[in-house]
């Protein structure tokens, strides 16, 4: 089975663990990239106005083929209990060739399987595997087993 791992991150939690998943499954990554300014108290509240709003931002452009992979593993940060703006507007104009999914998220406290629900909907599939950590866990360095349990989950698909 062919993976692509596409995430985005703001501040690099969800970063971390993308860079971690990608050591323990075999698959392509690709990091998506805003090209509205979201760091700091300003970008902070764009980024909040936009995730409650579900306004779609430009992505820069995206280098690899979602519809040569057999499953999509999307990663986001949670943003008011959303999904982030790029990685909405990447479900939006690439989920007609999506085959499979699955989701991961980095959260402050909670959001996070509210927006996995919102995510599928989005594409229309059920994702085959879910994975939330929360952003004191990525400080600790302490989500390793988490990812190794959602590997497992999807490598049995
Ligand atoms: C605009 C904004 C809104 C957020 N809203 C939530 C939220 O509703 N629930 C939550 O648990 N964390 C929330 N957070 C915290 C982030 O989800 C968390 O810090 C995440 O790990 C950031 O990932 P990143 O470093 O990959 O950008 C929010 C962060 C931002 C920037």
């Amino acid at each position: 089975m062919s993976n692509l791992l596409i995430f985005y991150s703001r501040s690099g939690n969800t970063k971390k663990v993308a860079q971690v998943i990608s050591e323990n499954l075999t698959c392509d990554v690709e990091e998506i990239k805003d090209t509205k300014k979201r760091l700091g108290f300003i970008g902070y509240l764009r980024s909040a106005k936009d995730a409650l709003m579900k306004k779609l931002t430009i992505l820069e452009k995206i280098t690899k083929n979602p519809e040569q992979y057999d499953l999509i593993i999307i990663g986001t940060p949670i943003w008011v209990s959303n999904m982030s703006a790029p990685i909405r507007t990447y479900i939006t104009e690439n989920m007609d060739k999506f085959k499979n999914i699955a989701c991961f998220c980095t959260q402050g406290g909670k959001g996070g399987e509210k927006s996995f629900q919102k995510m599928g909907k989005l594409c229309a599939k059920e994702p085959v595997a879910t994975l939330v950590i929360k952003a004191k866990e990525v400080k600790k360095e302490s989500f390793t087993e988490k990812v190794l349990e959602f590997v497992e989950m999807i490598v049995k698909v």
